[in-house]
């Protein structure tokens, strides 16, 4: 499926998502499905999430400035809420316009926190060098490794000098039996692909990109990662990672 096929995909299934069950498909847990979730208690999770982070930064002595941050792939802006308790001032971006519909409903922070849809395979409605926090969790690993990938480029190109850009993509699938279960999840991938328009209901598709492969385009993009650390958001079939980069300023 060539870039432009898949980003409308990626944009259909998320619009599917968010008219169905929008919360279930940001916190998938079973007991929450069909619209279980209490709105107040989502909201929670989201703050726990930032409280965690923010403190383990801190413990790391990694670089922190409360100025202006940015959580790509948003949703209803569970983590763009929780983040304003820290930052001046917030963005949150997605490819769903319900999903940004509701995020701007939900908003108790008007005027400090605002949300942008985006249909584009960049982020060129930011500025370069303009965000001094960019947070991005559970949401590249719905995409394909190539589109993952331009994000985590523009997602750098748009953190400021000295900046911290932090984001969690699975690595791997979890299994003895790699080739096997990696054929019979891209036949899976492929069929769902080809019904999608005949079936109602959204899916979850799960993509990884290795750590040799991050690590390298890491590199490319002149990034110094400061650490990496296990994260479990992808769930029990991956092992996934959260990535902590760094921006160097021009004369580093
Ligand atoms: C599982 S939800 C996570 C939402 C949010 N990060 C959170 O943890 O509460 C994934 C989100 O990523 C968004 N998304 C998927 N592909 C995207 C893309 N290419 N650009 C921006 N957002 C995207 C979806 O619309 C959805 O809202």
């Amino acid at each position: 499926m060539n870039l432009k096929k898949h980003l409308n995909a990626v944009h259909a299934n998320w619009e599917k998502h968010a008219t169905t069950d929008p919360l279930w498909s940001i916190i998938t847990h079973d007991e929450k499905k069909n619209s279980r979730w209490d709105l107040q208690e989502f909201f929670e999770t989201g703050k726990s999430e930032i409280d965690e982070v923010i403190s383990y930064v801190k413990n790391q002595s990694l670089p922190l400035n409360f100025g202006c941050a940015l959580d790509f792939g948003c949703g209803v802006g569970r983590l763009t809420q929780a983040l304003a308790e820290y930052f001046s001032e917030v963005k949150g971006v997605d490819i769903s316009p319900t999903m940004v519909d509701k995020a701007s409903e939900y908003n108790k922070n008007v005027g400090r926190v605002s949300f942008h849809l985006n249909l584009k395979s960049d982020l060129s409605l930011f500025e370069s060098d303009s965000f001094d926090f960019i947070y991005s969790n559970i949401t590249l690993q719905h995409m394909s490794p190539n589109l993952a990938k331009m994000y985590i480029v523009e997602m750098y190109r748009t953190l400021k000098p000295g900046g911290l850009l932090i984001f969690q993509e699975p690595t791997e699938i979890k299994t003895k039996y790699k080739i096997l279960v990696e054929v019979i999840y891209r036949a899976m991938l492929i069929w769902r692909r080809l019904v999608f328009f005949f079936v109602k209901t959204p899916h979850m598709e799960m993509h990884y990109i290795s750590q040799k492969e991050a690590e390298k385009l890491f590199n490319k993009m002149g990034a110094t990662l400061l650490l990496s650390r296990k994260s479990d958001a992808a769930g029990q079939w991956f092992n996934s990672l959260q990535y902590f980069i760094t921006k160097p300023h021009l004369s580093e």
